[in-house]
């Protein structure tokens, strides 16, 4: 059902890879919601994804650009202007990467330039991506920027690594540009953080099923769905929430401030 919540407003959607990813269904709800967009993802992911059937559903052009590289959020930012007819309002981040966790390096053995890598795919990019708007002056008067993150920025899950680090920094990213572009053109910035998700990105962590499982019956409501967080996500493009900024956004049934449910006793007794 369509409220028309983004109607007249243009965005860039980065990270959709294939169905299942948190951004191609925030590109179907945005759509539906009115907006104009662009997509955009790695030159890589770009020959491996379904991108260009998403890009026909939305009516909606793809620009590749791989996030760690200015240059190529710079063309991003200035064509996504010229085929969108003018400046931004929101801006979806969905990125995350870290060669450790793909490649099952144990986390007292990690490969240091890997966690380079994971730094700056996963967070130092979104540094990045405001900056070239900033710079590039895209961004319209109260435009909404988000990212998305997962709770293992304020706890340990062990399997997920250097991951922990990444979104830890994505987060302090969002709170100190948050309040630098609210004072330069009152927009804000602000991070999901995301109930664990059937994606490619979600299942690459060891131990996925189980951690699923877990959370699921942690969460009084259940895991949030992809579908559910697209939703979140396009509210927070909408002017409903104009005055939020610099926050971090649990979006996970319930999951960060449950103890223990009667969902995971009844397992627990079980086993
Ligand atoms: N799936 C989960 O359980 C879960 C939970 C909480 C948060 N998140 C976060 O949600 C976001 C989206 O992930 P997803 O679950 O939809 O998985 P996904 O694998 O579908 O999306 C990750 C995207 O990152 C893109 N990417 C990787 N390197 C890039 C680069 N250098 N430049 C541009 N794009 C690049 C990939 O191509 C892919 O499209 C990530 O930030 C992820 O950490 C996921």
């Amino acid at each position: 059902m369509s409220h028309n919540l983004l109607k007249g407003k243009r965005g860039i959607i980065f990270g959709a890879l294939d169905e299942r990813s948190i951004a191609w269904k925030v590109a179907q709800v945005a759509k539906a919601e009115g907006a104009t967009f662009t997509l955009t993802n790695a030159p890589i992911a770009m020959r491996m994804g379904a991108i260009k059937e998403l890009a026909e559903e939305c009516g909606a052009e793809i620009i590749p650009a791989d996030a760690t590289s200015v240059e190529d959020l710079e063309n991003l930012f200035t064509k996504s202007m010229e085929i969108l007819g003018g400046k931004i309002d929101f801006v979806l981040h969905s990125i995350g990467m870290s060669p450790n966790v793909r490649k099952g390096r144990d986390y007292g053995d990690l490969n240091y330039d890997w966690l380079q890598k994971t730094l700056d795919v996963s967070a130092i990019s979104f540094h990045k991506v405001m900056q070239t708007a900033e710079k590039l002056d895209a961004m319209n008067e109260w435009g909404s920027i988000m990212a998305l993150s997962y709770i293992a920025a304020q706890r340990t899950f062990p399997d997920y690594s250097d991951m922990a680090h990444a979104k830890s920094m994505l987060e302090s990213i969002a709170r100190s540009y948050g309040e630098r572009f609210a004072r330069l053109k009152n927009v804000r910035v602000n991070t999901i953080s995301q109930s664990p998700t059937m994606t490619t990105a979600g299942t690459g962590v060891g131990g996925f099923d189980v951690f699923f499982d877990y959370a699921d019956k942690m969460s009084p409501l259940g895991n949030a769905s992809a579908l559910d967080c697209a939703n979140y996500t396009v509210m927070f493009f909408s002017d409903f929430t104009r005055m939020v900024t610099m926050q971090n956004l649990m979006h996970d049934g319930g999951f960060s401030s449950s103890g223990i449910t009667d969902a995971l006793i009844d397992q627990l007794k079980k086993d």
